[in-house]
């Protein structure tokens, strides 16, 4: 039952908390009871800045007038319809609106909920896909070491956390994985995309040789790695695994799910690199974080490939009760019309030298390994305590947190990726309370 003299819930224990350390956790809980803009206020009254974008989604800033607006009015004037063979406008609307922002030739939207369905939507279309042009034989999934695409068995099967893997049983028959990038001996210290490791997308043809390119459906990658600790794509990689992937009639999924919606300067990752996929993942900077909505993205030849057959069949065994949920849907168009008023991309396309230099600043502190950063996206790797991996980062986030920044820790590494709107001052007291915190841990 909730206090209402203090914010602070009488009883944390039926509360069985994702990703978290809940023992840990409810014994000094972290409660946040208001945001606006770049802060979070804590439940006993402070402000916290927010160094992640609540959990990388949060582009445009906490509580922003627009979407707020858009989200009360339409939960007033229609909250839900149907979602399979009925329709509303704004779900037309927005799917249009995200095609207009999105690269060349993604003429599709299919609507889904988060992340985690975004990625089985995409695996389920690239196999139904390849069976709709006759090449049904294509039945294989390949991920990456180190990728992360959200938790359901597609996604973790494509997965290469083990963490996330292991308690899970034998997940999908015949995933692959391309070795990861994560080159910390040859590329510490990169400003942007890292010399070395392109070649490391040709572990591709080792697979179409032991495997056969007619067993192969799709390759899925994040174009940038975020959740195994921001893992920029070493230069000429993304575009040799589009090479090779075109080269054996193999489909390229990108999991934009963090990188989409302006994360590195651009509205999406695909464009930023130049490299052009057939599907594409999203979900998080699509609603600004507020309503909970995911897209994938397709190629006319894909979804005109399912375009067949008689006309009142369904095309697409496939979707769920809230893809595009009208509320979710008017904060999605809401979301995109403050990223295209403010020129939020831009502006963190704008804002990312001096990122850059302010985590660079980082070199040369106690437990530092490497630092990454890209747009608006950067990494602190530390040196794990010895036979304690993840407690020294652990520990740096706590600490942050008490001295009023929100910042992320995936293993041993620091993430950071602020809402679009951060000014200079911002990115000063971040990355000065980070040197803080690193030059206090043990
Ligand atoms: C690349 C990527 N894919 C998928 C997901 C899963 O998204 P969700 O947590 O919304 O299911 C995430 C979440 O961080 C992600 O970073």
């Amino acid at each position: 039952m909730a206090n209402d003299h203090t914010n602070i819930p009488n009883d944390l224990s039926a509360f069985w908390m994702p990703f978290t350390a809940n023992r840990q956790y409810k014994k000094a809980p972290r409660l946040f009871t208001a945001a606006k803009d770049m802060h979070y206020t804590t439940a006993d009254g402070r402000q916290v800045l927010d160094g992640t974008a609540g959990l990388w989604c949060c582009n445009a800033g906490h509580a922003r007038p627009k979407i707020t607006e858009a989200v009360q009015k339409q939960v007033a004037e229609l909250d839900y319809a149907p979602a399979f063979q009925m329709g509303h406008p704004k779900a037309f609307e927005l799917a249009s609106t995200i095609r207009d922002i999105a690269p060349k030739g993604m003429e599709h939207v299919f609507f889904t909920n988060s992340g985690s369905e975004s990625v089985e939507t995409a695996l389920k279309i690239a196999l139904a896909y390849q069976r709709a042009i006759g090449q049904g034989t294509r039945t294989r999934l390949v991920g990456r070491e180190k990728g992360y695409h959200g938790v359901n068995f597609g996604g973790i099967s494509v997965g290469g956390l083990v963490n996330n893997r292991r308690m899970f049983g034998q997940h999908l028959n015949g995933t692959l994985h391309l070795p990861h990038t994560h080159l910390i001996d040859k590329n510490a210290y990169t400003k942007g995309q890292p010399e070395h490791g392109w070649e490391l997308a040709d572990d591709l043809e080792r697979m179409v040789a032991l495997h056969g390119e007619e067993t192969i459906a799709a390759v899925i990658v994040e174009p940038m790695a975020g959740s195994a600790g921001v893992i920029m794509p070493p230069k000429g990689y993304l575009e040799r695994l589009r090479e090779l992937t075109k080269k054996y009639g193999i489909l390229l999924i990108f999991d934009e799910v963090i990188t989409g919606f302006g994360r590195l300067g651009s509205s999406f990752a695909a464009e930023h690199f130049d490299v052009q996929p057939d599907l594409i993942t999203t979900a998080k900077g699509l609603t600004n974080g507020v309503i909970p909505m995911g897209a994938v993205l397709a190629t006319s030849e894909i979804h005109d490939a399912f375009m067949t057959g008689p006309e009142h069949m369904i095309e697409l065994f496939h979707g769920y009760t809230y893809s595009g949920n009208p509320v979710a849907c008017a904060a999605g168009l809401a979301t995109l019309e403050t990223y295209r008023e403010e020129d939020l991309f831009n502006r963190a396309d704008s804002m990312a030298e001096y990122w850059q230099e302010a985590l660079h600043s980082l070199k040369g502190l106690p437990h530092v390994i490497d630092i990454r950063n890209m747009g608006l996206i950067g990494a602190v790797e530390l040196e794990p305590i010895a036979g304690e991996p993840t407690k020294r980062a652990f520990n740096a986030f706590l600490e942050a947190y008490d001295k009023g920044v929100l910042i992320r820790t995936t293993g041993d590494i620091i993430a950071m990726s602020p809402p679009l709107i951060i000014e200079k001052e911002h990115i000063d007291q971040l990355i000065g309370t980070l040197a803080d915190v690193l030059k206090s841990l043990d």
